[in-house]
């Protein structure tokens, strides 16, 4: 990944070290951002262009800018990990590029050539690299790329302007209870999406309508709500941020298959190191129904949510109307654990990557 593509105009007023320093030192999740920010813009006639790491600063937007009235936006979210020796690298971002341009498809937003998206990630970092945390910890620089619709038009089309932005944050684990185990409401009132709609995309939309069942799962003394399919009311999909997997008392890891739920990078990378846990990966679809009788009778052992944000974090109890389920000793699973601290492993190179996954870029 070579930076040159988005050159850098650096800020004349960084944050002071000092003051840095004290966010680093307790930086929670999304609440303080970097110095920078990298930016492109789009429009059909000149294509993607303007592209450039300048300093974090306001936008302006026309009121009737398409974003704000129409919802055409998507996002990522991707981390830089820094390793014991000062370097600092990024995990798969290959797969948020690709699924960016799919989510761009849908959004019928221009899709950013993959290049961009890895150069433009990269040359943020290395302008914030004062920004990485110490890898010590599960801290870690959050990357969040996303692209607006920005042209001011209040006709209902595809915009003919679009900006793409990325910002940097310092994060610590999402859940304040870590690993320690989370429980989700299994909401009927409320449902994600539908065949066709937008689930597998990464939209703002999609996140705008989770608020609603987000409170409701707090309502219920939840931290955050599961989803299942809009037909049957059935079928687990996924959570506000994260995707769902179980494992069975038969050796399986089952996770719900792809359709209308997002393509995790995290999911994925799950799959794939399945088998060195002794597991069996399987794609396929497991109703309310068999997650309370298999925590009831045993076959289901574990039961963990999947995401950037969230990495691995074990679910210890669903509650729902009707429903109230512990998974089985309402502590968080030995091998949820043990896939964590591997997933964690790899992303800060205290493990082989046999994957090659990991890319460098500090
Ligand atoms: C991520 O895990 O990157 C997410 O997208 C979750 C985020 C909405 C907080």
């Amino acid at each position: 990944m070579t930076a040159d593509s988005f050159p850098l105009e650096r800020t004349s007023r960084p944050l002071p070290d000092d003051e840095r320093s004290a966010i680093l030192a307790d930086p929670g999740f999304g609440k303080h951002f970097t110095d920078h920010m990298a930016t492109a813009q789009w429009t059909p006639d000149a294509g993607w262009h303007a592209r450039g790491v300048g300093p974090l600063e306001p936008f302006t937007l026309h009121p009737s800018a398409a974003v704000l009235h129409y919802a055409q936006e998507i996002f990522e979210g991707l981390k830089a990990y820094r390793h014991a020796d000062g370097s600092v690298w990024l995990f798969r971002p290959e797969a948020n590029a690709r699924r960016f341009a799919r989510s761009a498809r849908r959004l019928t937003l221009p899709e950013l050539p993959e290049e961009d998206f890895l150069d433009s990630v990269a040359a943020l970092v290395r302008a914030d690299a004062a920004w990485v945390p110490a890898g010590g910890g599960e801290q870690s620089l959050y990357l969040r790329p996303f692209m607006i619709a920005t042209e001011a038009f209040l006709g209902v089309r595809p915009a003919h302007e679009v900006r793409y932005c990325v910002i940097a944050s310092p994060a610590a684990t999402y859940f304040s209870s870590g690993a320690g185990g989370v429980t989700l409401w299994i909401s009927t009132t409320y449902t994600r999406a539908a065949p066709g709609g937008t689930g597998e995309a990464k939209c703002g939309g999609n996140y705008a309508t989770s608020l609603a069942a987000q409170l409701e799962a707090q309502a219920h003394g939840c931290d955050q709500v599961l989803y299942v399919d809009s037909a049957e009311h059935r079928w687990l999909e996924e959570s506000g941020t994260m995707n769902i997997a179980v494992l069975t008392s038969a050796g399986e890891l089952v996770t719900p298959p792809l359709g209308t739920i997002l393509e995790g990078v995290t999911r994925d990378s799950v799959l794939a190191l399945a088998a060195d846990h002794g597991l069996t990966a399987v794609q396929r679809p497991i109703s309310v129904d068999e997650l309370a009788a298999g925590c009831a009778d045993g076959t289901i052992t574990e039961v963990f949510a999947i995401g950037t944000a969230a990495v691995i974090t074990p679910i210890t109890r669903f509650l729902g109307e009707g429903v109230d389920i512990t998974v089985g000793d309402a502590t968080a699973g030995k091998t949820t654990l043990a896939l964590r601290k591997h997933v964690l492993d790899i992303q800060y190179g205290r493990a082989a990557d046999p994957h090659g996954w990991l890319r460098r870029v500090v």
